[in-house]
């Protein structure tokens, strides 16, 4: 039997409740296969800051490191409760971009998909759904404004100022380019590039790199494209687009308004893999305004184990599975608040609902 050690890293907001869906999807998964998950829950967010004076901890960083994988939920606090903690430890700067570093997750993997059938969820008209939205994008995810160097003072005008840099070097280009291409292969043969060369010199390099590796993938085809252009091309085409690959802040943003096009972020799982370790969350935040409530949807974290799954555990056909139970559960006519407004025709469930839904259509399914 195999064995994978899981750190489970809860977070705030409403991680605590999507994770507990996730892990019974984990439990359903053991007793199909001969696998065994240890799960090792940690602190870590804002949770952990006010139980140790730090947002990702020692206790929790050793954790990570012995484990196999990291699911981690969601993690900051609303705009006025993040003040009571100093900036450089509030939960993005004081624990996600650490942790990001420490395992150098510089590929981060967001699926973006919605059936025809599920055109509905989405705030886009049917006919713009089409055979519906499936594409890929690839965020560099350790890189650029994120990680560059930062500074702020007065001026010699006595105005305070901020300086944020930039910064990218060519093999932090050619490895994420790399991971993009051979995505891109395995699917349509079609790669957009984002990009935004017509200002920024970061994105001539960007460019410049991406051409030479595009030497070493013929079959794929490039199209290249302004971020801004890109955007607006999401909302208008989206079923253009097969894998995306941009650097980390423009990836931010359009991963954001791929949750848009879906009709809520909370159908947006992601992988973030480095060279030793990979680590699975739900692309949005916290949304501390629904915590507690067993309403949030743990779509994006149950995705996350189905990516999980398939990346650190070689369990392709599992994954499948897992995804095509959550789809089974949308075909059913259900979902949580978010995708079953009134008048919807969507019959609304809670979060445990959902993860129970998920769960006994996961057991229905030929094992494999
Ligand atoms: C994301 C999130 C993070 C980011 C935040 C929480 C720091 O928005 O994963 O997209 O900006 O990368
Ligand atoms: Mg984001």
């Amino acid at each position: 039997m195999k064995n994978y050690k899981i750190a489970v890293l809860a977070g705030d907001g409403i991680g605590p409740e999507i994770t507990a869906e996730a892990i019974k999807v984990l439990k359903v998964i053991e007793e199909r296969n001969d696998v065994s998950f240890e799960l090792m829950p940690a602190l870590f967010g804002a949770c952990a800051y006010f139980a140790t004076g730090d947002a990702f901890p020692q206790a929790t960083i050793d954790i990570c490191d012995q484990a196999d994988a990291i699911l981690k939920g969601t993690i900051g606090l609303n705009h006025e409760e993040s003040k009571k903690i100093p900036v450089d430890k509030q939960p993005e700067r004081g624990a996600l971009l650490p942790l990001r570093r420490r395992y150098n997750t510089y590929a981060n993997f967001r699926p973006v998909f919605l059936p025809r059938s599920l055109a509905h969820f989405s705030p886009l008209k049917p006919e713009v759904i089409g055979d519906g939205i499936d594409l890929i994008m690839v965020r560099e995810l350790v890189g650029g404004l994120y990680f560059g160097q930062k500074e702020a003072g007065v001026n010699e005008q006595g105005l305070r100022y901020v300086r944020e840099t930039l910064e990218y070097d060519e093999e932090q280009i050619r490895r994420i380019m790399h991971q993009a291409f051979k995505l891109a292969q395995k699917r349509r043969k079609l790669l957009h590039n984002i990009h935004k060369s017509n200002v920024l010199k970061s994105s001539v390099l960007w460019n410049e790199v991406m051409e030479e590796v595009a030497k070493e993938y013929p079959d794929v085809q490039v199209v290249n494209y302004l971020v801004d252009s890109a955007a607006t091309a999401l909302c208008l085409k989206p079923t253009q687009f097969d894998v995306m690959v941009m650097e980390n802040m423009f990836g931010d943003i359009l991963s954001d308004q791929g949750g848009g096009i879906l009709g809520s972020l909370g159908l947006m799982p992601s992988a973030c893999i480095g060279p030793d370790k990979a680590y699975y969350e739900p692309s949005h935040g916290s949304a501390p305004d629904i915590a507690g409530k067993n309403i949030a949807n743990p779509y994006s974290m149950i995705g996350s184990v189905a990516m999980m799954l398939e990346n650190s555990f070689g369990m392709e056909a599992e994954a499948k599975n897992v995804w095509a139970a959550m789809q089974g559960v949308f075909a059913d006519g259900y979902s949580t608040a978010d995708l079953s407004k009134p008048g919807s025709g969507v019959t609304m469930i809670s979060t445990v609902e959902f993860g129970d839904k998920v769960v006994a259509k996961l057991r229905e399914m030929p094992k494999v």
